[in-house]
């Protein structure tokens, strides 16, 4: 019997030895530990052996399974401290791997473009004012001699804000054109006068490739004593020179604007076929870039500025055609979809 407990300890410790894993070394507690181990029936038998015999085998297993118990707390805070280390190791965190990088934005195409054209007038000593997207019936036509019944008025479909001020039947509306805010620079400003003025306009047409709702323009206005058409167009043709290229070639021709007299408009060389004519230009060769013209003396008369002493020059220009002209986008909308697979390429 002593020698079947020798064996069974040698059995037991030389397996303990090879255990690697926590669960393993539970089997291993199970089999040589647990109540249907072999210890343990042995344990349960003395009862039946004769006093001596019962002493010495008992002493002698009680003594074994002090020493298994033993060595299983033993190799389990090895195994467990090793299975912590293990734990670490993996997560432990590699400086040397490269960061995370965050998306970084940029501002919208039209904005820069904004930004860009308004830079170019800044170097050419001009300011720049912003006003509101709502505005008076009056700054917005009355003011540069657009009546109630003008038919320029037809050609900018108007969205009217029901609004009617105190005492006053001045209706409000979404303002058209940014020559709104040059109807205010000659009322609320005196001579001498150099602004450009950035804004979103609104005219109440449906969306195509070449219209939406909502688009961008920025006015110009420039007063002062004995400014003349030369100023104008020096001015102009300086300001196509920076945005579309040196070599681009610009044409200046007769128009009509109310508020302007004499009024012409800029035309610069189609980007497309640099003037042999295509779908772009209309066959023409030229591409429509902004209206100007030398102030209309009633639009500064009625802002309280004397056109015999001072003259000056307006202009105004869309603004989403410049970046559609610039990369050949062909539809207006996609500006506005904020679809970030067209807007991040910009
Ligand atoms: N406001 C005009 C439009 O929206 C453009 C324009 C033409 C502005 C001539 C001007 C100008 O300041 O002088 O069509």
């Amino acid at each position: 019997m002593l020698e079947r407990l020798e064996r069974l300890k040698l059995n037991a410790l030389k397996e303990l030895k090879a255990v690697t894993g926590i669960k393993e070394l539970d089997l291993w507690r199970v089999h040589y530990l647990g109540k249907k181990s072999e210890l343990n029936s042995i344990l349960r038998g003395l009862a039946a052996l004769p006093v001596e015999e019962r002493k010495a085998i008992g002493a002698r297993a009680n003594r074994i399974k002090a020493d298994l118990e033993g060595g299983l707390g033993q190799k389990e805070s090895v195994l467990r401290e090793a299975q912590l280390m293990g734990a670490a190791e993996e997560r432990r965190l590699d400086i040397s791997l490269p960061g995370r990088p965050y998306p970084l934005g940029h501002l919208h195409p039209i904005t820069q473009t904004l930004a860009e054209v308004c830079d170019i007038f800044v170097s050419l000593g001009f300011g720049v004012v912003e006003g509101t997207e709502v505005e008076w019936n009056y700054y917005n036509f009355e003011a540069l001699n657009i009546p109630e019944e003008h038919p320029a008025r037809d050609s900018m479909s108007t969205s009217w804000v029901d609004f009617e001020a105190e005492g006053g039947g001045r209706t409000m509306l979404l303002r058209t054109h940014t020559t709104s805010l040059t109807a205010r620079a000659i009322e609320f400003r005196r001579p001498p006068i150099r602004l450009v003025e950035p804004g979103k306009v609104y005219r109440y047409e449906a969306s195509d490739a070449t219209h939406t709702p909502m688009f961008h323009q920025i006015d110009g206005i420039a007063v002062d004593e004995n400014i003349t058409m030369a100023d104008l167009k020096g001015t102009l043709y300086e300001f196509a020179r920076r945005f579309f290229g040196e070599e681009r070639k610009v044409r200046f021709r007769c128009d009509y604007f109310p508020f302007v007299e004499p009024g012409v408009e800029m035309a610069i060389e189609c980007s497309v076929c640099r003037g042999a004519g295509c779908r772009l230009c209309s066959n023409t060769g030229w591409i429509e870039i902004l209206g100007a013209g030398m102030a209309h003396p009633q639009v500064l008369e009625r802002g309280g500025i004397d056109p015999e002493v001072y003259s000056g020059f307006a202009f105004g220009m869309g603004v989403d055609r410049l970046p559609m002209l610039r990369h050949g986008i062909d539809d207006i909308r996609l500006f506005y979809n904020n679809d970030l697979r067209f807007l991040s390429q910009f």
